[in-house]
């Protein structure tokens, strides 16, 4: 069975949390070859949250309500009907269990009403990452290496494509 994952929006007084998350999980960032972001940074970061309509950061607890991960995405980016996941983060003595996956169906199931296309950006050299995301059914679409690829996956029309068809049948 599937573990049960809860999505619960950052707010910025959650900054310690965040931060602790990243301090948990050092091997992403060493893997970036970059440090962990302070406690100031993952703060200033939240305020850029709050203030972009488009961009949704969120903290992923499991059954037991503990923290697990979070998720970084936007929403109607880079076009109207996309997804962008930026980061997703599993805690690194979480890794392996099929949380990854779970976060990932429990998305896609969430946003597929409104949703034509989901995208995954992957930082950097991280070929476990960018297994992760062909695993779910993403395929390779854009090489800006060395800074990142990108992975996309098509869930349907959008709703307002599939009123565009049936007010324009072929
Ligand atoms: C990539 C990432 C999100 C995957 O999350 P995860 O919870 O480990 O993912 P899953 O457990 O669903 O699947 C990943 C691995 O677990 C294995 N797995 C899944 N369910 C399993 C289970 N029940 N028992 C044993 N192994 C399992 C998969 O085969 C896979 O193996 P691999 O990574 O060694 O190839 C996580 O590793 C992470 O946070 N990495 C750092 C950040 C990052 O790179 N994010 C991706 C770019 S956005």
């Amino acid at each position: 069975m599937n573990p049960t994952i809860r999505f619960t929006p950052v707010a910025p007084h959650q900054a310690p949390e965040l931060h602790q998350l990243y301090l948990d999980t050092p091997g992403y960032f060493d893997l970036l070859g970059g440090s962990i972001p302070n406690l100031g940074e993952v703060q200033r970061d939240l305020m850029t949250v709050v203030s972009d309509p488009h961009r949704h950061l969120e903290l992923l607890h499991d059954a037991r309500g503990e923290l697990v991960g979070s998720v970084d995405y936007k929403t109607d980016y880079p076009e109207p009907g996309d997804l962008t996941i930026n980061l997703l983060l599993i805690r690194e003595d979480c890794q392996s269990r099929g949380l990854g996956q779970s976060v990932v169906e429990a998305l896609e199931q969430r946003f597929a009403p409104q949703t034509r296309r989901i995208l995954a950006s992957v930082l950097g050299d991280n070929k476990r990452g960018a297994r992760f995301w062909e695993r779910q059914g993403y395929r390779f679409t854009l090489d800006a290496r060395p800074v990142m690829t990108w992975y996309a996956k098509e869930l349907g029309p959008s709703p307002t494509d599939a009123r565009t068809l049936l007010s324009h049948p072929a």
